[in-house]
């Protein structure tokens, strides 16, 4: 299968890099299916229904999200009807929504899309580790899914690397998101999952992670905060990283993807 996965998606010039490129990649790349984090994707702060819907119609097949899920409270509500919008599944029970989706592909594949927090650094959450266990031995790959994306959001490099490695061979993509700068260290596993420890977001790379530089640069020195955070400006880089899977739903190749905006440009070669 060929994958692509997209980065959080940050405000508008996120929205606009995606649905500007993803639907000429989808049909250049004969892309089997697509992934976009959309944790930002409104103003910067979480998802509504009306952008969940601009995602899917520019081709993505899910949609995850992070610490911001619930940024906008219409997702507590609408995430109930949008079957194919993952939320971290070690969320608290009885969160709305769910941690994992076993999404059709186009060729009519299974794939299993996974949404998972890591802790460090981040808000205390039940174990990951042991959520994706759960996760992975209710839907095994090759058995019960064709493919297992994992978008692991999570803030340390430390834990990120380890949650791949615990994941691999048992799914085709554990990709970390929540940083918002891409890595350089996109590969595969000994045992057949790709990994990144973050792909990068989609969005003004000219700011601070997203953000318009102004308040960031004022709060980090005066301490002082004097206005809301908001999207930075524009022009947007779309990153994300493209994943090819064999029939037992291992990784053959990986390759970063980065076009538009202040970013060196990178395509796969391999398609
Ligand atoms: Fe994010
Ligand atoms: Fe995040």
């Amino acid at each position: 299968m060929r994958i692509l996965f997209l980065g959080d998606v940050v405000g508008r010039p996120g929205r606009h890099v995606v649905a500007e490129h993803l639907p000429r990649l989808r049909r250049d790349f004969a892309l089997d299916f697509v992934v976009v984090n959309g944790e930002n994707a409104a103003g910067g702060f979480g998802i509504t229904e009306a952008i969940y819907e601009e995602l899917l119609e520019a081709g993505a097949d899910a949609v995850t999200l992070g610490n911001h899920a619930f940024d906008q409270r219409e997702a507590l509500v609408f995430i109930e009807r949008a079957p194919r919008l993952v939320r971290p599944a070690n969320f608290p029970k009885g969160t709305p929504g769910r941690g994992a989706a076993l999404v059709e592909a186009q060729n009519g594949a299974q794939v299993l899309v996974v949404n998972m927090m890591g802790r460090s650094f981040m808000d205390p959450l039940d174990d990951p580790f042991a959520a994706i266990d759960r996760e992975l031995e209710a839907c095994p790959l090759g058995l019960a899914a064709d493919a297992i994306l994992i978008d692991f959001h999570a803030e340390a490099t430390s834990e990120k690397q380890a949650f791949g490695h615990w994941c691999d061979g048992r799914a085709s993509l554990v990709v970390g998101t929540h940083t918002h700068v891409p890595t350089a260290d996109h590969r595969i596993l000994p045992g057949g999952t790709a990994f990144q420890t973050d792909t990068g977001m989609c969005g003004a790379y000219d700011g601070v992670i997203g953000m318009d530089k102004e308040e960031p640069l004022r709060r980090f020195t005066r301490k002082i905060g004097a206005s809301r955070f908001e999207p930075a400006a524009g022009p947007g880089t779309l990153a994300g990283l493209a994943v090819e899977t064999d029939a037992t739903g291992r990784a053959v190749a990986v390759a970063p993807v980065r076009i538009g905006g202040d970013l060196s440009p990178a395509l796969p070669g391999f398609w």
